[in-house]
């Protein structure tokens, strides 16, 4: 049973009413208020875990509220309760640290999903800020706060090495599916050594420290470790040193029917050695420092992935966000998700990186999110639009950037969502920008929205077949579309065949 204590605003007293009766049913403790200063009255009285807020209120406002809330208590949790045309401040409240949403009208399974998947993230952002505030300063300390994890490894691999005159130091990671250890990044080799190379638990030095969680230091070679001898698997080393790092461990955000347990869990190894003949063996003070490194490491380590985590979850906090608009949105329904699934086929079959693939998803869920909120009579009307018609469409791409601005996304999505309408002839909107003006993440974005569209049915016309999207595309290619980007569609058309096309 959660024992967190809920504040619900709402100037609807039926809204209230829905909410604490869900809320107390969970076991929620909870209280009331129906405007923003009689919450804020109820801050100075008692604490609150999560703050369950309407965004549109009579005098202040739920932005002002959330505002003031987290002034008062840093550590709150927010949801905001939003209905369709409030989805401007309800993206703007994520700049203020809304945690979860919840969509006007809801159902009991809504409400409960948004609030305990904010207390969750809430206790996770807290354990990463008491983390960070525990970690020493010390230099190398400095350089392990980053969140690209893969340089990070490389970081630790190579400070172990340095700070401990090592001729070789390598970093492996434990996969608790597979059960076995990898190498994620090593220093001082001068073989390459396969990129994936693995050992089982209790499969050499590393395979031992990984099973025992023990650190072991080793002074000598074969010769004077007989014991060792199954394990030592490099005849040449002769003085190593290996230690496991040890993760505080969390539960994943995912999983919320299960109270949040932390429990130890075994992020990795650090291994460093020494091969040069006549080289003084490491010594117990060695093992010191590699312990005390791989204390801070596994605290960067934690902290990346979770950052890496949050990240994650926060896209996907936008994406069900624009979803359950489009579904209550009759003929939109599927349109973003579909649009950023083909974006993201194309962008990989034109071979382009991970990256890459990641600014088309997210831009393609947002492409039309400047949409929302305009007047249906024009989005579904049937017969052409009136010129003032045309010119509130025209708009989208720029209202979409104007509720983007404050979430802090990268400008290649920025660019995606703002140019998806410009053509390489220039007669796009909203500049009319030529090709090499348009960045390639719009060109193909430009391509996937087509597909979408032509393959839906529309107020006005019925879904088309794949043969007359295909000879379309064909037609104004170089025109309207990046020609390799219709090249793209073909091979991959080729590839996976008309049903990817499909609408899911
Ligand atoms: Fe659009
Ligand atoms: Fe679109």
């Amino acid at each position: 049973m959660p024992q967190e204590k809920v504040l619900v605003v709402d100037d609807e007293p039926t809204i209230v009413e829905l909410c604490t009766r869900f809320l107390n049913k969970e076991g929620y403790t909870v209280k009331t208020a129906s405007n923003g200063l009689q919450a804020l009255q109820l801050f100075q009285e008692e604490p609150f875990d999560l703050l369950l807020t309407d965004i549109r209120m009579r005098g202040m406002s739920g932005l002002e509220l959330i505002d003031a809330a987290k002034k008062h208590d840093q550590g709150i949790a927010i949801v905001v309760i939003t209905g369709h045309g409030t989805v401007n401040m309800a993206i703007e409240s994520l700049r203020l640290g809304t945690l979860g949403f919840v969509i006007k009208p809801f159902t009991m399974e809504e409400l409960l999903t948004a609030v305990r998947h904010a207390t969750e993230k809430n206790r996770l952002v807290k354990e990463n800020i008491r983390l960070r505030s525990l970690m020493p300063l010390f230099e190398i300390n400095r350089r392990l706060v980053t969140t690209d994890l893969d340089h990070l490894f490389k970081e630790i691999a190579q400070s172990a090495r340095l700070e401990t005159k090592a001729d070789r130091a390598s970093l492996m990671l434990f996969d608790e599916t597979r059960q076995e250890l990898e190498v994620k990044a090593h220093s001082g080799f001068s073989v390459v050594i396969p990129s994936k190379m693995t050992k089982k638990l209790g499969q050499g030095v590393a395979g031992v420290v990984a099973q025992t969680r023990k650190p072991l230091i080793i002074q000598g070679g074969v010769q004077q470790n007989p014991t060792l001898a199954n394990v030592l698997e490099d005849a040449e080393i002769l003085s190593s040193v290996s230690v496991p790092f040890i993760g505080k461990g969390y539960t994943k955000i995912s999983s919320l029917t299960r109270p949040p347990v932390t429990h130890e869990r075994l992020i990795g190894v650090l291994n460093i050695s020494k091969s040069s003949p006549g080289a003084a063996p490491f010594t117990e003070s060695d093992l010191e420092l590699v312990t005390l490194l791989a204390g801070q490491a596994s605290a960067a380590i934690e902290n990346a992935q979770l950052y890496q985590e949050l990240h994650q979850s926060y896209v996907k906090t936008i994406r069900s966000l624009v979803a359950t608009i489009e579904l209550k949105d009759s003929y939109t329904s599927g349109h973003s998700e579909n649009v950023s699934r083909y974006g993201a086929a194309l962008v990989q079959e034109m071979g382009l990186s991970a990256s890459e693939i990641d600014e088309i998803e997210i831009g393609g869920i947002l492409h039309d999110i400047g949409k929302i909120g305009s007047s249906e009579d024009i989005l579904l009307k049937k017969d052409r639009l009136t010129k003032e018609e045309f010119e509130i469409i025209k708009a989208h791409p720029a209202n979409a950037v104007k509720i983007l601005n404050p979430v802090g996304l990268s400008e290649n999505i920025l660019k995606i969502v703002l140019h998806h309408h410009e053509q390489c002839n220039g007669k796009g909107y909203p500049i009319g920008l030529t090709r090499e003006q348009i960045s390639l993440g719009a060109r193909i974005l430009m391509v996937a929205d087509t597909i979408d569209a032509m393959t839906s049915d529309r107020p006005y016309r019925k879904a088309q077949p794949i043969s007359k999207l295909l000879s379309e595309l064909k037609k104004y290619s170089g025109q309207q579309f990046d020609s390799d980007v219709v090249s793209a569609f073909e091979r991959l058309l080729q590839k996976v065949g008309p049903d990817f096309f499909r609408h899911q």
